[in-house]
């Protein structure tokens, strides 16, 4: 299972990091900023870092995937919540010029408990302030009921007495990105940031349509980035003969995704909007 794990990640790695770079034409009717492929090549790495447990190469950032777009990242705070097993980290980037916050997924062990859940579990609860928004449980409970939440916000408070005001990008892998969408929220809401970016890669769903609808217009720079073979964004499972029932992906998908042709692999990105479950993309 480790293993799928990692091959989905860096499948990733290697889709974002050998593609062309092309913007993408998206969300003009809103303006929001256009999918920056730069931009999510080098993200992944954090996302890709924080699985690491030496955390000593992680607060210097000298570890083994510390280096390259990556390279001078200044750590603010190392997060490890050994009980439920997650981690994450709080820095600031050169470029781009941001307080970063990254979430790691779930380990080994955990991640069968995760999907198993994710399959079978309906665990919604109440998303607080918001009438009729509900969202996952565990993914709630991961960022809002650990020592996670008020780690990460202590970190961002002292990075922002140093840098400022400057963009928070915030970010994770699986359910990593679970966290990082909590977290973007979070900031937004609770924190009245107003500069807040969300980029998830391989996301599950983490509310209902309700609270996907609320979430965009929340935090309107958010974007899933998702790959087809990747199990977890369908997860949990999206039940269209449910509506009221089911989980929901808010909207802003990049699908990277290859079509074989003999020998020939093509790699297409695909912006999804609209609903977040557009039939086309990853749903
Ligand atoms: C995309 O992101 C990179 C890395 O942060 C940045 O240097 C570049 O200016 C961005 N491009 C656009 C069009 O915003
Ligand atoms: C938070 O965690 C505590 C202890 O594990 C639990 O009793 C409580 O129900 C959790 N809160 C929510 C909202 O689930």
């Amino acid at each position: 299972m480790k293993k799928t794990w990692w091959l989905i990640l860096v499948t990733f790695l290697c889709l974002l990091s050998s593609s062309k770079g092309r913007d993408l034409k998206a969300m003009d009717k809103v303006n929001l900023p256009k999918y920056n492929h730069t931009l999510a090549t080098i993200l992944v790495q954090y996302a890709s870092a924080v699985y690491l447990s030496d955390l000593t190469a992680l607060f210097t950032w000298t570890c083994s995937r510390c280096d390259g777009l990556t390279e001078g990242f200044e750590i603010i705070e190392l997060v490890v919540d050994v009980e439920h097993c997650l981690q994450a980290f709080v820095g600031v980037a050169d470029d781009p010029h941001a307080i970063i916050i990254a979430f790691r997924g779930t380990n080994e062990h955990s991640l069968q408990n995760w999907i198993e859940d994710l399959y079978w579990k309906q665990h919604e609860i109440n998303y607080p302030g918001m009438d009729d928004a509900m969202v996952h449980r565990g993914f709630y409970n991961a960022y809002h009921n650990t020592t996670i939440r008020p780690a990460i916000l202590d970190a961002v408070d002292r990075a922002k007495k140093f840098y400022g005001n400057i963009q928070i990008i915030v970010l994770g892998h699986s359910m990593g990105g679970a966290m990082a969408a909590f977290c973007g929220l979070d900031l937004t809401v609770n924190r009245c940031e107003k500069n807040v970016q969300v980029m998830t890669f391989g996301q599950p769903r983490i509310g209902n349509a309700v609270f996907a609808s609320l979430y965009s217009t929340l935090v309107p720079n958010t974007l899933r980035v998702t790959h087809d073979h990747d199990i977890v964004p369908h997860l949990p499972p999206y039940y269209y003969y449910l509506p009221s029932k089911t989980y929901h992906h808010f909207p802003r998908e990049v699908w990277l995704y290859n079509v074989g042709l003999g020998s020939l692999v093509y790699r297409v990105e695909k912006v999804c909007d609209g609903s977040g479950e557009d039939p086309t993309c990853s749903r």
